[in-house]
């Protein structure tokens, strides 16, 4: 092992998961089956679950226990992705698994899980710790809440194990809705039991993001408005809306992705350093980050906010249909396929240097990561052009390819000073060779253990709704000129002009 690992293991990963059972509302969807079964499988195959460990799956659906368990065996085996499927440990797996069917809107349903959940703890052996987590329709998050305090599932029986809540996006609709909900939540689960999640925030290279800027002594003095340009946040997918016209028509681009993953991948490349790698003080930090965003007024939203929506385009050789051609998309949807938005930080470290966020559905191809570019060097030594065309860039690749690359001037061999733009790289697969916990373990095991750091607070939430409600109001009260890209094409040429207006262009990820 090396000293980098010894560090690190404390701290994140060798941390005993007590005896609990996890309670997942919306048991029968997509989530569940792609992401939650196959995280805490993969958690039972690391040997990270205890023996008293039990999952129990609700939704409406009549199942028995059996059904459901052959269920998600189908689903783990479809979905684990790059792991083996280990049948003697799912048989042993399997047995935690319950499943209990009932209508949100009816108390019975909370009354049949505080039973079940009872006997599964003589079964099991729970202690009485609960993590229920909310994987339904946004619309009925308050309901499902309002039903576990009635029927007392907010504390263990007992008194002596612990209860907590994982919610998942959206959290609201926009601000004033994103308050409501944290009131109401707030009035049966303690603001510490909450946890509300950004599976961006569960993803290595995001992690990652704090352990190259702090846990390096070189890089966080060049991390400030002398030496830092512009930061270009890019979130760009080739994918569609994939069968769900019908609830991205409602959210949008900025909503689905600005206002959570890419507002907090913002908070974490420009916060500052925590005093330790702790739940609150990392969270205390972001969240003032997020605060510190200048929130635009009215009359600057439309110079520092693009909305696009693609329309349809052959894509080798193949017809790929408009956003408005999609299954359950009206023919006249005013929504935002891309966005962008040009943000700045009110603060000393900050004032004055540009954050562009972009993303986009049907891009020309998957992509996210982050671009430093830093200022020119002050006098062009070599010539006119080095020093000001290409200048220092420093990119965070967060996905497909994992890694981090610096670009910087070399003299090309030979005769004479002539100068090329060449690059550093660090890959992650190269580098260390290890298999990366997806953003739902990670996110899972640090729940069940209590470490609420990767999670989002009731303050980040709203402050992240504060910087795009301005935008989502003016958007709302115009009428936009759409589609304005063609499906797989770097969005909107207005994006473009935004950039041109300051001097600068997007990159090519
Ligand atoms: C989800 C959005 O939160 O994140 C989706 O609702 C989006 O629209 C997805 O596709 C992107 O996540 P990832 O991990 O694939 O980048």
């Amino acid at each position: 092992m090396t000293g980098a690992l010894e560090l690190e293991d404390p701290l994140r990963w060798d941390r005993a998961v007590p005896p609990s059972a996890v309670v997942i509302f919306g048991a029968n969807g997509d989530l569940t089956k792609r992401k939650l079964l196959p995280a805490l499988y993969r958690l039972a195959y690391e040997r990270r679950l205890p023996a008293g460990f039990a999952v129990v799956g609700i939704s409406r659906t009549a199942m028995s226990d059996d059904q459901f368990r052959e269920k998600m065996r189908e689903s783990v085996q479809r979905f684990l992705e790059d792991s083996p499927f280990d049948a003697d440990l799912w048989r042993d797996f399997a047995l935690g698994l319950h499943y209990v069917s009932g209508d949100i809107a009816d108390d019975g349903l909370y009354k049949a899980i505080a039973a079940k959940l009872g006997e599964v703890e003589s079964q099991r052996g729970t202690a009485g710790n609960a993590l229920f987590y909310l994987s339904i329709q946004p619309s009925q998050y308050e309901e499902t809440v309002e039903g576990l305090g009635r029927a007392g599932l907010n504390v263990s029986r007992n008194g002596d194990g612990w209860r907590r809540i994982i919610i998942e996006k959206p959290f609201g609709h926009d601000r004033a809705s994103a308050k409501e909900l944290n009131s109401r939540v707030q009035r049966v689960f303690d603001e510490r039991s909450v946890y509300r999640i950004d599976h961006y925030l569960g993803k290595e290279t995001v992690q990652n993001i704090l352990a190259f800027r702090f846990g390096n002594g070189i890089f966080e003095p060049l991390w400030n408005r002398r030496y830092v340009n512009h930061v270009q946040i890019t979130a760009a997918e080739s994918i569609g809306v994939e069968g769900r016209g019908a609830y991205y028509q409602e959210a949008g681009a900025l909503r689905d992705m600005i206002q959570n993953h890419l507002l907090q991948v913002m908070g974490t490349i420009s916060m500052e350093p925590p005093v330790a790698y702790e739940s609150d003080e990392v969270r205390d930090e972001r969240a003032k980050l997020l605060r510190s965003i200048h929130v635009m007024k009215p009359d600057e939203v439309l110079t520092h906010a693009v909305k696009g929506q693609y329309g349809p385009a052959k894509i080798g050789g193949a017809d790929v249909p408009g956003f408005r051609q999609e299954p359950g998309v009206a023919p006249e949807a005013q929504t935002d396929t891309y966005a962008a938005v040009r943000l700045t930080v009110d603060n000393w470290r900050w004032a004055g240097v540009p954050f562009y966020i972009r993303t986009g559905k049907r891009m020309p191809k998957r992509v996210t990561d982050i671009a430093i570019q830093f200022n020119h060097a002050p006098l062009a030594v070599f010539g006119a052009e080095t020093g000001k065309q290409w200048p220092n860039l420093l990119v965070l690749r967060i996905q497909p390819e994992e890694g981090i690359s610096l670009r910087f001037y070399s003299k090309l061999p030979g005769a004479g000073m002539k100068l090329r733009p060449v690059t550093m790289d660090f890959n992650y697969g190269t580098s260390f060779g290890t298999r990366t916990p997806t953003a739902y373990e990670t996110l899972l095991l640090d729940a069940l253990v209590g470490d609420a750091t990767l999670y989002t607070r009731q303050d980040m939430v709203e402050a992240s709704w504060e910087v795009v409600q301005p935008v989502l109001d003016v958007w709302s009260e115009t009428k936009f000129d759409l589609p304005n890209y063609a499906a797989g094409t770097w969005g909107p040429a207005a994006s473009d002009e935004m950039l041109a207006g300051q001097g600068h262009v997007w990159r090519v990820p």
